[in-house]
């Protein structure tokens, strides 16, 4: 049989209560399709925090470099907020990123028609969506150096930080970009702030020449506010969106509003081969921690679910397992099940653990 190692890093907050949900569907589709998923679990963020002192341990990072794909549920929650930066939950998702090189962060924001009133947009503005947001993931201003912040001899503070990319991190991820969309509708829009930022004028000029291997897809440049703007004003006109870290970090929790929830979205986030042909990847929804619901089981565990579906798509071939989850998802909504977060009236509302069973009990209809 066919068998796959996966870590799983639930991390904090609704974290452990999410990615429960969405083994149990992995549990099913191994089954299936009778592939063997290999299940390690680890501490991280928080979690790792109060047992190890630290948010990431070398032993976890190195599973993570030694297994074929990773689901991360969240990090981070006010316990830790007044920690030094360094120590962080967050350092543990940012650290694995970059240890792990893993650039190119797909964030699908598509609207599944049962959700069409959900959205706090207007219907005839979000009917259709179905949009990419290629996020690079692993340089600007997240990474750049200098950075921190110093004291200076007079007693003031400055505070650094410093957005950097270089023409190979901005041709990989573009790249990226444009492969994502000659699988889709074939258009790209590449978000940057050229007019201000020298940078992203550099983003510009590379993803434009890059862009000359793709003759086939439709290339368009967009900065980053009205981009902001279009996508409430206009959200049908994004096929795939590609971006540097921060932006893409700011305009997929926008994007994510148009599905309705933030609870919805799902993301992957590849690296290049390994030396077994397998690509480096770890699969996490794109909401937080969210602890003011910790342990309730009211969360919405669709986006970490979705998360693994992607999973299945990307790390191990298997499309229409993939497919077959978000067809459940899918058929799930229109028998009117909803989290609380999706919930509006006439639909039933569920609770975290039992919309994860409602899926799975739909993946075997
Ligand atoms: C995200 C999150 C992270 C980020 C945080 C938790 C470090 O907001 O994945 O979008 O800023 O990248
Ligand atoms: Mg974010």
């Amino acid at each position: 049989m066919k068998g796959y190692r996966i870590l799983v890093l639930p991390g904090d907050g609704i974290g452990p209560e999410i990615t429960r949900e969405a083994l149990k569907v992995l549990r099913f589709v191994g089954e299936r399709y009778g592939v063997g998923f290999h299940i390690t679990e680890a501490l991280v963020g928080g979690a790792s925090i109060e047992r190890h002192g630290v948010p990431l341990t070398e032993e976890v990072l190195d599973l993570a470099l030694k297994s074929d794909a990773i689901l991360l549920g969240a990090v981070g929650g006010p316990r830790w907020e007044g920690l030094d930066y360094s120590v962080r939950p967050e350092r543990a998702l940012l650290a694995l990123r970059k240890e792990l090189d893993l650039f190119a962060n797909l964030r699908p924001a598509k609207l599944y028609k049962p959700l069409l009133s959900a959205s706090t947009l207007k219907e005839e503005v979000v009917e259709g969506v179905d949009l990419v947001v290629v996020r690079e993931l692993t340089g600007g201003l997240y990474f750049g150096t200098p950075k921190g912040v110093e004291r200076l001899p007079d007693g003031m503070e400055r505070g650094v930080n410093t957005m950097v990319y270089t023409t190979p991190e901005i041709e990989r991820i573009a790249r990226v970009g444009f492969r994502v969309a000659q699988k889709r509708r074939k258009r790209l829009t590449s978000v940057d702030k050229a007019n201000v930022l020298e940078t992203t004028e550099l983003w510009r000029k590379v993803v434009t020449r890059v862009g000359e291997e793709y003759p086939d897809v439709e290339l368009s440049h967009m900065y980053v506010d009205n981009c902001a703007m279009q996508l409430i004003r206009e959200p049908r006109q994004f096929d795939v969106i590609l971006t540097e870290n921060t932006f893409g970090d700011i305009l997929s929790d926008e994007a994510a509003m148009l599905t309705g929830s933030i609870g919805m979205l799902p993301s992957a986030s590849l690296g290049s081969a390994k030396e077994d042909g397998m690509v480096r990847a770890m699969y996490e929804p794109v909401h937080g921690s969210a602890p003011d619901i910790e342990g309730k089981n009211i969360a919405n565990p669709i986006a970490t679910i979705l998360s693994a579906s992607m999973m299945l798509r990307y790390s191990f071939d298997m499309a229409s397992a993939s497919e077959d989850i978000e067809r459940a998802v899918e058929r799930v909504l229109e028998k009117g099940l909803r989290t609380p977060d999706i919930y509006s009236e006439g639909t039933t509302k569920v609770t975290c653990s039992e919309m994860g069973d409602a899926i799975v009990e739909a993946l075997g209809e």
